[in-house]
């Protein structure tokens, strides 16, 4: 399941949405606020629309788009700075960071107490510091400037200091922000053949960098986001000629507005799925732990036909929750699909056991090449379906308990050891707070519409 960390991947970001509040255009004034209790407006941001992303352990991976696109975000949510609002993040490894400038610096504590702090903070022993100290000055280059408070330091020695201490710390997974770009030629230079040893040495890096000479050199594997969504995982070079296809596009596509029902999809179209059904057909709820078979039919472009095969992935999220509840492709099953010839239609099924309890599930489908990860079609809720389960469990998995006692002096008879009356029924989960509780049920008496008539 995607929610649970998997030794092979050394990042792990499954349907990964982050939201942000930004004030409307006016806030209010105090008056406002005291005698109209109008609160600042805000409007929801999304930063990051479903991303999801794995990344090998070894594998070094840029993240490229526009300014605005997301870059920054997803490296401060699967470095842990930010919560995801919705999906997971997995990393397995010693983790470093070099983010925005100076993050993790204390600007009143001297470059060599930051480096304790940030040894610390990362897991090493004052002595593991001792060790690499003179290391690290040596290549941050702060000279004696390394018992200065930090905030004295110009951006570039920052930089220097923050990037000395991320590759002296010997971390399993690194994640570095556009540090490149600040130092001068000499230390770019040298910071470019610190992650060559690094990634020679298998470890894992993630490279957010506007510098696509940087990104040929380092990664061979780049991810294209834009406008928060990702939408190219493939070898750099196509990745490149992706990013740039789309700068060349002109000012970036507006924003497609949210449509509550309808469906969110992105991808570049040589192959499409061309219908989702989940049979058999029923009328309202599945009964919980029957079967269903998830029927999805696609068609591609002659162009993909050429370019490998394909992967079709699909994923059941709850709508009130984070997690998936389950996800699965093709690909990972050792299943690689042929794309069909053009005007063709081909079919794939996934029989599913609807081990689930009470809940509505939605579905999102994924059709991918197997072999560059282009993304062809993501059609988020494609479709959905309720299922129903005995009253007596809560939860989203049908795990089913089976209950014994042992009880020397025998059961009680169930009138003497009748529970309270729960607030809410068995169904309500105590943190859900969207539906009423029926202590706050509107005063209207009830009327079976039969007989009103
Ligand atoms: N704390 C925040 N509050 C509100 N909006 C934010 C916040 N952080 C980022 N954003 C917005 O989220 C979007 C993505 O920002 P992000 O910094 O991830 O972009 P980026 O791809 O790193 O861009 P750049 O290439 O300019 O560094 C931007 O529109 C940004 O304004
Ligand atoms: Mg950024």
């Amino acid at each position: 399941m995607a929610g649970e960390a998997d030794p092979r991947w050394a990042v792990q970001v499954d349907g990964l949405w982050e939201r942000f509040r930004i004030a409307g255009d006016r806030p209010p004034t105090l008056k406002e606020r005291l005698f109209t209790f109008r609160r600042a407006e805000y409007r929801q941001f999304e930063a990051l629309k479903g991303v999801s992303l794995r990344i090998r352990h070894g594998e070094s991976v840029a993240l490229i788009g526009h300014n605005g696109s997301g870059k920054s975000t997803l490296l401060k949510c699967i470095a842990g700075i930010l919560p995801a609002d919705e999906g997971s993040v997995r990393v397995d490894g010693r983790l470093a960071t070099l983010l925005e400038l100076g993050a993790g610096f204390h600007p009143d504590l001297t470059g060599r107490e930051n480096v304790y702090l940030n040894g610390a903070i990362l897991g090493l022993t004052r002595r593991e510091v001792d060790g690499s100290f003179a290391a690290i000055v040596d290549f941050a280059g702060v000279g004696e400037f390394i018992d200065t408070p930090v905030r004295n330091y110009s951006s570039g020695m920052y930089v220097r200091l923050g990037f000395a201490i991320a590759v002296h710390v010997d971390p399993d997974v690194l994640l570095v922000d556009e540090v490149l770009s600040v130092g001068d030629a000499a230390f770019q230079e040298r910071s470019l053949a610190r992650m060559r040893g690094f990634v020679e040495r298998g470890k894992t890096v993630v490279l957010v960098s506007h510098d696509l000479g940087a990104v040929r050199a380092l990664c061979r594997r780049t991810v294209v986001l834009d406008h928060g969504r990702l939408v190219f995982d493939g070898p750099t070079d196509d990745a490149i000629e992706a990013y740039e296809e789309l700068v060349a596009g002109g000012a970036p596509p507006p924003e497609p507005e949210p449509d509550p029902v309808g469906p969110a999809r992105t991808g570049d179209g040589g192959a499409r799925i061309v219908d989702a059904r989940l049979l058999p057909a029923v009328d309202g709820a599945r009964p919980s732990g029957t079967t269903a078979q998830l029927v999805v039919s696609f068609t591609a472009e002659e162009a993909v036909r050429e370019a490998g095969s394909l992967s079709l992935g699909i994923a059941v999220r709850r709508p009130d929750m984070a997690l998936y509840v389950y996800e699965t492709r093709t690909a990972w099953r050792g299943i690689y699909l042929a794309p069909p010839r053009p005007g063709a239609t081909a079919a794939v099924t996934f029989t599913l056991d609807l081990a689930v309890l009470t809940g509505e599930y939605l579905v999102d489908l994924l059709l991918v090449n197997a072999s560059t990860g282009v993304i062809h079609d993501r059609w988020q809720e494609a479709l959905g379906f309720t299922v129903t389960s005995p009253e007596h469990d809560f939860g989203v998995a049908a795990l089913d308990a089976r209950i014994g006692v042992a009880n020397p002096d025998g059961f009680w008879p169930a009138e003497l050891h009748a529970p309270p009356p729960e607030r809410g029924g068995p169904r309500e989960h105590p943190l859900r707070e969207d539906r009423p509780s029926p202590g706050h049920e509107p005063d209207v008496p009830r009327v079976d519409p039969a007989l009103a008539r």
